[in-house]
């Protein structure tokens, strides 16, 4: 089949797929294929007067494939129109998928730029592939035309993927990707043109030897401009856990530093990005208003997925506002998610001790803003039904996001302060949480899995802790799923 016909046979699984859903699930505000398996989004950028987000797909199934392209788009960031399915593997050097990369707008038009997968051996052996970098155009941002392999890997080179293209200052693009060196050692590489076409490269940005001897491989890396900091961006394989820190069985990171056009100089360590469960290869965009904004894939590597039951599997974050204050980079949901609010109500400050207090019967797509003051409570926060607890611990002062599912806890922390206030920016969907913690200082992302009861409760433990500006909006569906 050509091109054109594995899209339509694409087009035509989905159809099918997502005529069948189970919603139980399903995000109601958060970005997700209307079928099949979904990876790290791709693509995300604001050409031809919209927002784009593509992403890894495997319309077919709702396991990992040949990884094609879906596609949606979106005005504001925060109510998406579904496309039809941008790339299909369809040629020898894309064979066996068309993996992660990235888009931005030229000359009137919309380039894609990504990686050509192919195993050499039997399909699904990572030990042999061949990967280069492809293009492909499009005139309408709907429809897409190949161009072929622009960048091919340095020899000895099989991991050679995921590029991050964007501009330099003086227009001319620049792109950074993920290699492993033959003796495993992770890099990220760093090309450029000044066509789109023809690539000059590569430079070494950054390798594994000075930041994390123990990756082998950096996985979609990004490189952008936040204030007057570059921010290097990324998931490394090969990471072990250090205490609360790098728990996941994927995880992805940032450092800040600066970048004069080939080096970058950091000034910071790598440090995760999200410390919740289910945050994977972040891609960044930028606004028309210059805001940097990052989302990732809701999900990650080897954890359990029960949605798949459900003819879909995996989602976006929502898209978050990026920005480098006081010394740290912090994300705030982007200000378009007003526009999702139905009602807001707020409710008067209150005490609990050693006691709970409902919030609501039935959480299902709410927004829920909060201050804390867990000073005399030895635990105090909230939890949905008996799926998520969110509390902070006065002991270890940590603040923990658990998801419980059928007896097995996994919890994720950060660190607080444990004697001041803490303020919870907490987004709830039909099987999410994402808490943004202290205006946005800190992030914790975690897919759950409610078996019907969604009462969100408010609770202190062993003493008395304060719920101040406490604010709760409910918030509508934005994604038009059912229909291209
Ligand atoms: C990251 C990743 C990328 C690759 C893609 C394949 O999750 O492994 O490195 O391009 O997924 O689907």
């Amino acid at each position: 089949m050509n091109h054109q016909e594995k899209l339509a046979a694409a087009n035509a699984a989905e159809n099918k797929m997502a005529a069948a859903l189970n919603l139980r699930w399903y995000p109601k505000y958060h970005l997700a294929a209307r079928g099949g398996w979904v990876n790290d989004p791709n693509g995300f950028c604001y050409a031809l007067g919209k927002y784009h987000l593509f992403y890894q797909h495997y319309p077919y199934a709702t396991a990992w494939g040949p990884m094609h392209w879906g596609h949606a788009v979106s005005e504001d960031l925060v109510h998406w129109q579904h496309l039809p399915e941008a790339l299909a593997p369809s040629e020898e050097y894309d064979r066996d998928g068309c993996f992660s990369g990235s888009a931005i707008e030229h000359e009137g038009k919309l380039w894609l730029l990504y990686t050509g997968h192919v195993f050499t051996a039997e399909f699904g052996d990572d030990t042999h592939l061949r990967q280069v970098q492809c293009l492909a155009v499009s005139e309408d941002g709907v429809n897409f035309k190949k161009l072929g392999v622009v960048i091919e890997p340095p020899e000895g080179f099989a991991h050679f993927r995921d590029p991050k293209v964007d501009r330099l200052p003086d227009g001319s693009f620049y792109l950074v990707l993920g290699a492993r060196t033959p003796d495993d050692e992770g890099r990220i590489l760093l090309y450029k043109s000044s066509d789109l076409q023809h690539w000059c490269g590569p430079e070494i940005l950054l390798s594994s030897k000075d930041n994390d001897p123990a990756c082998f491989m950096y996985e979609c890396p990004d490189l952008f401009k936040a204030g007057d900091k570059y921010v290097v961006a990324t998931s490394p394989m090969g990471l072990k856990p250090e205490g609360i820190e790098r728990n996941n069985p994927s995880i992805t990171q940032w450092m800040y530093g600066t970048f004069d056009g080939s080096t970058f100089k950091k000034e910071s360590e790598f440090t995760e990005i999200d410390a919740g469960l289910s945050f994977y290869a972040t891609q960044s965009c930028e606004a028309p208003d210059g805001r940097r904004i990052l989302s990732a894939w809701m999900n990650m590597w080897h954890v359990s997925w029960p949605e798949d039951q459900d003819g879909w599997n995996g989602a976006f974050t929502l898209p978050r506002e990026v920005t480098f204050e006081n010394g740290h980079l912090c994300q705030r949901p982007v200000r378009e998610v007003a526009a999702l609010v139905t009602s807001t109500e707020e409710v008067a400050d209150f005490t609990l001790s050693n006691a709970s207090r409902t919030m609501c019967a039935d959480a299902q797509a709410l927004r829920l803003q909060l201050t804390l003051d867990p000073e005399k409570a030895e635990q105090s926060g909230i939890s949905l039904g008996t799926s998520a607890v969110l509390s902070v611990d006065r002991q270890h002062g940590e603040l923990t996001l658990t998801r419980i599912d059928k007896g097995l806890y996994l919890p994720r922390s950060v660190k607080l302060d444990p004697k001041a206030k803490v303020s919870l920016d907490v987004f709830i969907d039909r099987s999410s949480i994402e808490v943004f913690v202290n205006d946005g200082q800190q992030v914790i992302t975690t897919r759950v899995f409610p078996q019907g009861d969604r009462e969100l409760v408010a609770f202190a433990s062993n003493g008395e802790a304060a719920f101040t500006a406490v604010t709760i909006s409910q918030l509508g569906s934005s994604i038009d799923r059912l229909r291209f």
